[in-house]
């Protein structure tokens, strides 16, 4: 990457169906792989790098819920699905040789380590990549909402969604072929016009503390190094 990196700290939301790839359950070795690359990458630029992993490729609440199960006991197996793949994505980082530390929202000393912001902020400062697993915690809340809500603890100066489609669109690009991508929307339009692009806890969250939100294709090769460099070309990127 040329030039001095736009950011200095990012949070990176990824969902869980993400870590899929071609799989229809579970988590792609490809996948955690590419991703491992394309966040040593940025962390090489000297980007602080913290991650927020969602669980739906192993078990979803609300999806629980629907088919009976009790929600709260739905959700707890999400979160834990989350640590699943926070540990996943360590092992991943870690063997292309970035540091890496799991932190959960529910205690479980023995796999990983407690959240704790000061300590999160640590590792950051460290060049080690932070991964906060378990959402946040609680019932009800989507990892959406928990990646804005760490976002906003830790200082993020930015905080990705990596989707499956290059940013935000006036409608679904795959059904409607005039479909047309924003360059930039506030939360406040992207709220009122129902574009779906997170649940509206987290979209309040980030319109109230003013993050800057960067909606893009994760797919894309060497899309998060262009973004952090300041390419405004790639993705819809969302503000207060
Ligand atoms: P520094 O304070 O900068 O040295 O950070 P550090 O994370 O290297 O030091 P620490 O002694 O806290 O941790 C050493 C290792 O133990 C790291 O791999 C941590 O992720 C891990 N670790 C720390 N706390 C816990 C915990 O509560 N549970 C688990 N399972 N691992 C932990």
């Amino acid at each position: 990457m040329s030039g001095k990196p736009a950011f200095q700290r990012i949070l990176l939301k990824l969902s869980g169906e993400a870590l899929m790839g071609q799989l229809n359950f579970g988590i792609s070795p490809d996948v955690t792989s590419f991703l491992a690359h394309e966040i040593k990458g940025v962390i090489e630029s000297g980007v602080q790098v913290a991650l927020v992993v969602g669980g739906g490729n192993i078990f979803r609440g609300e999806g629980l819920a629907r088919a009976g199960m009790d929600r709260v006991t739905g959700d707890h197996m999400g979160m834990l699905a989350t640590v699943i793949n926070g540990l996943a994505l360590q092992d991943a980082i870690e063997r292309v040789g970035v540091p890496v530390r799991v932190q959960s929202a529910l205690r479980i000393n023995e796999v990983c380590e407690d959240y704790i912001r000061r300590k999160a902020v640590r590792h950051l400062e460290k060049g080690r990549v932070v991964i906060f697993s378990a959402g946040t915690g609680n019932p009800f809340f989507t990892t959406d909402s928990a990646a804005a809500l760490r976002a906003i603890e830790i200082n993020a100066d930015l905080m990705l969604k990596a989707t499956k489609v290059d940013g935000i669109y006036t409608a679904d690009p795959k059904k409607h072929a005039d479909a047309r991508r924003y360059e930039e929307l506030t939360y406040d339009e992207a709220l009122s016009k129902r574009l779906g692009v997170m649940d509206q806890t987290a979209m309040v969250l980030c319109r109230d503390h003013g993050v800057r939100l960067c909606v893009y294709d994760m797919d894309r090769p060497g899309a998060l190094q262009a973004i952090i460099g300041g390419d405004l070309s790639i993705g819809t990127r969302v503000h207060t």
